[in-house]
């Protein structure tokens, strides 16, 4: 038996093992995020600052890459993380797996050098294929699409194969089959034409029903093993509403998507149909929430994992705020001719991403750390003290929420001089980027960035030490209902 409190592999099953390793990377790259955003907030300050050297469109491509790369890998983490819990048989295709995480990483870590290396240049067929596909959030070049594809599909055999052969919970087919949309809807946004309303017409594939249907999906099943784990809900009530979720996820999210086809040059009849299945989209997040809070109450906040479960509780706030109304803020046509592509955008950017994905990664790095221990106690009085992992958790917070009103207002400025007063001239952008509301909340997005990097370093501070000078097992869940 492995001693309680001490970092101990022989704790982990296989799939267990491989997610660990999709983890560390994760904290990584999340690492890169923080710092890559931090240079391209500077840059709003100081325009000058290392131009030439990494300017910013260089670190604006870094930060959100690899946001979109970590997060895809504390998913894939999490996915192999429960495989076996939930299918009752070990990983097929383990050695495979493994071998797809370590060309998926070296893919990763050549991009990232690219990228840097090479920062300005034609754009030709063979930058496409060798530098830089140029769509934002997705701009790996093509080799490594193709590698990014390989390694994807291994990871579903991974998934698929060991559920077919164990048992196929609900949690387990509704993951299965969310994986094949979200694999399938990638390669949209792999193939070139010249048109650029074509071009952004099936990019938006991929960004939209990524973030607002497959991967809220995804999230929808870590929720219910999360919940399973943290409060020991019964499987039959979180998969229940795993399913209510999902209708409704896919019912909203995929016409939602109309509320990107409205200045691209696509047909009128978007302006209808984005409009109003975007403002559905809300709905399925609120049953998140319902979710999550009347679990948690009616266990009484009864929990082996206390900050796995305050993260899972920080999710559905998060989803619900974040993606929900700051989302619906600017989902109606008559509203977005104002706020597209302003500040505002990025406001909603930051809170949804974070509260939306963030959160229940990170819940999964604690749940993680907690086997990893040999199934620590890790709740109210854990030896070592519960301060970190509680300053980490509001310090993320407060500097997200600081990032996110502070781009609220310099949006809203942006709306109302360069849009509605200037007319959206060439004056009116220079304006708008020179007034004081939008200067100040571009000053108070950085403070705020400099309160979220130090919640993360407290948080990876955390991540490698909680449980380490506990001795008691996790207590036993008593299923209350
Ligand atoms: C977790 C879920 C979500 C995430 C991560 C997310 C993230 C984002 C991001 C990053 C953008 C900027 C894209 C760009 O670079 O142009 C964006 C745009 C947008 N999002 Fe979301 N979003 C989510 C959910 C929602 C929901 C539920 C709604 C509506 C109710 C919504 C409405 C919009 C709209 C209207 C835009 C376009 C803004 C513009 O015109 O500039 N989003 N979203
Ligand atoms: C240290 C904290 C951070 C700082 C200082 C920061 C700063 C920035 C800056 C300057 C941009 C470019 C905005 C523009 O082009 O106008 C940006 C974009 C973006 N960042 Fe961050 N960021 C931080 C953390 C995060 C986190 C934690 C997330 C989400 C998990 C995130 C998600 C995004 C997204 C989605 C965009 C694209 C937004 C859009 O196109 O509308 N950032 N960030
Ligand atoms: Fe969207």
């Amino acid at each position: 038996m492995a001693v309680i409190g001490k970092l101990d592999s022989s704790n982990l099953n296989g799939g267990q093992k491989l997610g660990l390793k999709y983890f560390s990377v994760a904290v990584v790259l999340f690492g890169a995020q923080v710092l890559f955003g931090l240079l391209a907030g500077l840059q709003f300050l100081y325009p000058d600052l290392l131009f030439g050297v990494l300017d910013f469109s260089v670190n604006r491509m870094v930060h959100i890459n690899a946001m979109v790369v970590w997060l895809l890998f504390g998913f894939i983490g999490s996915s192999y993380w429960l495989l076996e819990d939930e299918s009752g048989v070990p990983v097929v295709g383990l050695k495979l797996g493994n071998l797809g995480f370590w060309i998926l990483t070296l893919a990763v870590v050549v991009v990232v050098l690219v990228y840097l290396l090479i920062q300005i240049g034609d754009g030709t067929h063979t930058s496409i294929w060798l530098i830089n596909e140029g769509r934002e959030y997705i701009e790996a070049p093509r080799w490594a699409d193709i590698g990014i594809v390989v390694c994807v599909l291994v990871f579903f055999y991974n998934v698929a194969a060991t559920f077919t052969k164990g048992r196929f919970t609900g949690v387990g087919g509704v993951l299965v089959l969310d994986l094949v949309a979200l694999a399938g809807i990638y390669l949209a946004g792999m193939w070139f034409t010249p048109n650029i309303s074509m071009d952004q017409h099936w990019w938006w594939w991929v960004i939209h029903l990524w973030v607002e249907a497959t991967w809220e999906v995804l999230v929808g099943c870590l929720m219910a093993y999360g919940l399973m784990k943290t409060l020991g809900v019964r499987r039959k009530i979180v998969e229940t509403w795993l399913y209510i979720e999902v209708a409704l996820m896919f019912g909203s999210g995929i016409l939602g998507l109309g509320h990107h086809y409205f200045w691209i040059g696509t047909p009128e009849y978007w302006f209808a149909i984005g409009g109003f299945f975007s403002a559905l989209e809300p709905v399925p997040l609120v049953a998140m929430v319902v979710h999550a809070v009347f679990d948690a109450g009616h266990h009484k906040l009864k929990s082996t994992n206390h900050p796995a479960l305050a993260w899972i509780i920080a999710q559905a706030f998060g989803n619900f705020f974040g993606a929900g109304v700051w989302g619906f803020m600017h989902t109606l046509p008559q509203i977005n001719l104002y706020t597209h592509g302003t500040q505002w955008t990025a406001s909603h950017g930051h809170f949804a991403f974070f509260g939306a994905y963030v959160t229940m990664v990170i819940a999964f790095f604690y749940i993680a750390v907690q086997k990893w221990r040999g199934n620590v106690y890790m709740s109210g009085n854990i030896a070592g003290g519960a301060w970190k992992w509680k300053w980490a958790l509001a310090l993320l917070h407060i500097g997200m929420l600081a990032m996110t009103m502070a781009l609220l207002i310099s949006g809203y400025e942006q709306s109302h001089i360069e849009r509605a007063i200037g007319g959206s001239d060439w004056v009116a952008y220079f304006t708008a980027q020179a007034h004081p509301w939008f200067v100040q909340g571009m000053k108070w997005r950085q403070i705020g960035g400099w309160i979220f990097a130090a919640g993360f370093v407290l948080l990876v501070w955390d991540l490698l030490t909680i449980g380490k000078r506990e001795t008691r097992p996790a207590q036993a869940l008593v299923q209350i209902d």
